[in-house]
């Protein structure tokens, strides 16, 4: 795919509009939306796990887009199984790092997004994760289109972490936290890497 075609594709905030439109969303929201800073395929094929952040805070409306389309993510029977927790508080954010000392980043963010299932809204047949990672994956992307950097931080399935995460933050049972986001402007960013292995493509049948 070249440069003109990534360029030329619409962007992923205003994929998101269109999803928003469907869902009927207020007009305001839509125009919000639909200013795209960078195009879907250009954002896909150019983010990168950014750990590294400038300490600059990120305002109420970049954070609130950002929020916006993790919940445009598609879900099973449109469930949208999703809590969210959003982590300034910096004694919060070095505490990650107890937990998860694969985060311990976390405490140089400007903020993180707990993702968590309610299992109280699950009533699809289990799929919460799948829905819950699609409204991460949105965020990522959401994020770095904006010219943040974000990195994905596991959480579940490690029962440790899980049961650290839920008791560091209050959460009930019913919710389990799935991954957390950390975020903020980028101290560092690493450069595209092209993974496409043409071995992982099967045609018609295996
Ligand atoms: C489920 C999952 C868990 C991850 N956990 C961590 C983590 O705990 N700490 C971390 O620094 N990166 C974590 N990552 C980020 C991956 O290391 C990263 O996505 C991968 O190396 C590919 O690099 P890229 O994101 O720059 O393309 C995680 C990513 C996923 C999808």
């Amino acid at each position: 795919m070249n440069d003109s075609t990534l360029t030329s594709r619409r962007g992923v905030l205003g994929v998101l509009a269109l999803a928003a439109s469907a869902a009927l969303l207020p007009v305001r929201a839509l125009a919000k939306a639909a200013d795209p800073a960078m195009g879907v395929l250009e954002a896909i094929k150019t983010r990168r796990s950014v750990r590294a952040y400038t300490g600059a805070p990120v305002d109420e409306a970049t954070l609130h887009e950002i929020l916006a389309c993790g919940m445009q993510a598609p879900s099973a029977c449109n469930e949208q199984p999703w809590q969210f927790v959003v982590v300034r508080d910096k004694g919060m954010l070095a505490k990650v790092g107890e937990i998860n000392p694969y985060a311990k980043f976390a405490k140089d963010a400007a903020f993180a997004v707990l993702v968590c299932g309610d299992l109280r809204l699950d009533k699809c047949g289990g799929y919460w994760v799948q829905d819950c990672s699609n409204a991460a994956m949105n965020m990522l992307l959401a994020a770095h289109s904006l010219g943040l950097g974000a990195v994905w931080t596991g959480i579940y399935p490690l029962e440790e972490r899980v049961n650290g995460f839920r008791k560091l933050f209050n959460a009930p049972d019913e919710v389990t936290p799935m991954a957390l986001l950390v975020m903020g402007h980028p101290a560092d960013r690493p450069k595209p890497e092209d993974r496409f292995k043409a071995e992982r493509v099967h045609a018609d049948r295996w």
